[in-house]
């Protein structure tokens, strides 16, 4: 029997490769951007499986290009680059690699508010740029976080380990989310709130949830003018959560005190963006996931996920398990 073909439309940590060309004709785009559509679309049409990323867009016209295609393992938690619906009514099966990046992520996201209260890239800038004259007493100050209040919206497993963080920092822990964790309120030391409340209460606010069309722009110029003045935002989700014009005239005319981004819209953040130019935002390259050791277990998750693909068994990790009901492809 001929080996299977897998396409892996970058380079992703040897751990998982490894795994994919032990049991498969595995070709591996080597460029440092993502293969464009056409090259993509061409891959696809030799391919039994497809390791794709969140740069690849990944629709019906795709699936499509190859009737063999059986299986599309995403590295990475996050899938809203792919169409879901078009993969079941076609009987693939789609992975992700959910759990394995959680306390990466909030730990990233932790990083990044604090980074964003105590100014630190100011800091760094400001001395190398050789501004550093003397200790001084109104230099660089910025709100605490010891005892602030954290405001979580999207209360999964991220949103959870910001809480479990925030504990340690003797926050007070609002959330919202679409389903409310009674559950976990008492042990996390957590408070339930509707969104109003948690914009006009916290000092921070960081967004956890899914995007999807209703939370699309969530933090839009309606949220900033409730939000208190000194408040931070920080989103490690998704780019599109955040209305990035209303988020300049906020964070330009103090209607919010700063804001920190690991993700942006679109991705890369164009280079003209007026964010760019102020000292109170924090823009970042979408690394919140970066730690060598979870790199590659998404990596390994990845892999995992395409070979039961390839061999029609179930996926360990599957965003459409419906498919499985339907009929999956042969
Ligand atoms: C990264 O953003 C992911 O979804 O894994």
């Amino acid at each position: 029997m001929p080996k299977p073909k897998v396409f892996v439309s970058r380079i992703i940590p040897d751990e998982g490769l490894g795994m994919l060309r032990a049991i498969a004709e595995t070709e591996v785009w080597q460029d440092e951007l993502p293969p464009p559509r056409d090259v993509l679309l061409s891959k696809v049409k030799q391919s039994d499986g497809l390791v794709s990323l969140l740069t690849d867009k990944i629709d019906g016209e795709l699936m499509d290009a190859n009737p063999r295609l059986k299986v599309i393992s995403q590295m990475a938690v996050g899938y809203d680059n792919i169409d879901v619906p078009a993969a079941t009514a076609r009987g693939i099966p789609i992975g992700n690699t959910p759990g394995v990046l959680t306390d990466t992520t909030a730990d990233f996201a932790f990083a990044l508010l604090m980074s964003a209260a105590r100014r630190i890239p100011e800091g760094i800038d400001f001395v190398r740029a050789k501004k550093w004259k003397t200790w001084g007493p109104l230099l660089l100050t910025g709100p605490d976080v010891w005892g602030a209040t954290l405001g979580i919206i999207g209360f999964g497993r991220i949103g959870q380990g910001m809480a479990n963080r925030a504990r340690g920092f003797n926050m007070r822990v609002l959330y919202y989310d679409v389903y409310r964790r009674t559950d976990l309120e008492q042990s996390m030391g957590v408070q339930y709130v509707e969104m109003d409340t948690l914009l006009r209460e916290s000092d921070f606010v960081t967004v956890h949830t899914d995007l999807n069309e209703k939370t699309r722009h969530l933090m839009n110029a309606d949220a900033f003018a409730k939000m208190k003045r000194s408040a931070i935002l920080v989103n490690a989700s998704r780019g599109p959560m955040v209305d990035h014009a209303a988020l300049y005239d906020a964070l330009k005319s103090g209607q919010i005190y700063g804001a920190a981004l690991d993700v942006t819209e679109p991705e890369p953040i164009n280079l003209d963006n007026p964010l760019l130019q102020l000292p109170n935002c924090i823009i970042v390259p979408h690394i919140a996931s970066a730690s060598i050791a979870t790199r590659a277990k998404m990596a390994t998750m990845a892999a995992a996920n395409l070979i039961a693909g390839l061999r029609g068994e179930k996926l360990p990790t599957c965003v459409n398990p419906e498919v499985y009901e339907r009929g999956i492809r042969t």
